[in-house]
């Protein structure tokens, strides 16, 4: 064989092995390259290597200086396209990437329980025509106690029973007092009336908050649900309706309802509302009708308008609908419980 002749075959080669390896498009195409050119048994190289013995002896040294440059030109060009493809390489598509598998999830939040269950509260009252009011969380004593009918000296009002903010100053409504995170959102029947005339029907949702040591029925933070009627003529019958098709409507058809006596300083007179629930009764909160004291610390005249007002524990609610036994589980921030809702 002529050395000439070889030396093009080589050429030829290492040419063909470096555009086999630069367009391979993953692991597994370069693979099938580096055999195809330096396999050991049936390599492209190997055959090109046999023809040596056919080189005349004069030009063998030659032929074999070249045969080395394009063996290690060719070994060259694979580590170079194999290293391309190890550090994602130039290509668009990964190496064993699949496009017919399907793509990640990604993993979206979704809505605690306790704020499904206030949307939930505030779908039902909404359609018994309440609208949803808000109020500040930090409060003054004047909107927490003072015109609710609560007296400066009311056990309710123990710097041990409330979370004074002592640093907090004056309030800003009244400028006296101390300011506290509210302890019912009885505070926000207060900042309605100030603000409108009745015919009044809303509920507040939000977050009360009282130095309870957590076990499995307290929390130092939980939510109410509040509600507000104030127009002419409003009876405890037209209360204890809300009260049972609201009951009906969240926990199940035909929820019985009961009101025991009691007593809070803003309604006269006052109830605990307890529904029946898989046989025995719970305590859900208070209501009652709204004390005059309340209409005469906002400016109403109670000889004019009458109302009834609730507070029920949205925590509470959601627990018994769901089967929770421990409120400490809705504030673990523990996704395997918090997933299942
Ligand atoms: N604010 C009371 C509490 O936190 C609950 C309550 C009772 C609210 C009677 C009311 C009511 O509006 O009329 O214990």
């Amino acid at each position: 064989m002529s050395l000439q002749i070889f030396l093009d075959r080589l050429d030829q080669l290492q040419s063909d092995a470096q555009n086999a390896f630069d367009g391979a498009a993953g692991i597994d195409a370069l693979e099938d390259a580096r055999v195809t050119f330096l396999g050991a048994k049936n390599g492209q190289f190997k055959d090109v290597q046999k023809m040596l013995g056919g080189i005349d002896s004069a030009d063998k040294r030659t032929a074999g200086m070249r045969l080395n440059e394009v063996k290690k030109a060719i070994n060259d060009a694979f580590e170079t396209a194999q290293a391309q493809l190890d550090s994602g390489g130039d290509s668009q598509i990964e190496p064993g990437f699949d496009p017919s598998l399907p793509g990640h999830q990604p993993q979206l939040g979704h809505i605690h329980p306790i704020t499904q269950t206030i949307d939930h509260l505030t779908e039902i009252m909404g359609r018994m025509g309440f609208e949803v009011a808000e109020g500040p969380e930090v409060e003054d004593p004047f909107h927490n106690f003072v015109a609710l009918n609560i007296p400066e000296d009311h056990p309710a009002r123990d710097p041990l029973d409330n979370f004074y903010l002592a640093t907090a100053g004056k309030s800003a409504d009244t400028g006296e007092g101390d300011a506290l995170l509210r302890s019912q959102t009885s505070t926000v029947q207060i900042r309605v009336m100030q603000s409108r005339q009745p015919p009044i029907r809303i509920i507040s949702l939000g977050r009360v908050y009282r130095p309870d040591a957590p076990d499995a029925t307290h929390f130092p933070m939980f939510h109410q649900m509040e509600g507000l009627y104030v127009d002419t003529n409003v009876t405890m019958a037209n209360l204890k309706t809300v009260l049972r098709v609201f009951a009906n409507n969240y926990l199940g058809d035909d929820v019985e309802i009961r009101f025991r006596p009691s007593f809070f300083p803003f309604t006269e007179p006052s109830v605990e509302v307890d529904f029946l629930w898989n046989g025995s009764w719970i305590e859900f909160g208070g209501a009652g009708m709204i004390d005059p004291n309340v209409f005469a610390a906002v400016g109403y005249d109670p000889e004019k308008v009458s109302g009834f007002a609730f507070g029920l524990g949205v925590e509470r609610l959601c627990m018994r609908r769901h089967g929770i036994t421990d409120i400490r589980d809705l504030y673990s921030g523990d996704l395997r419980f918090l997933q299942q809702f």
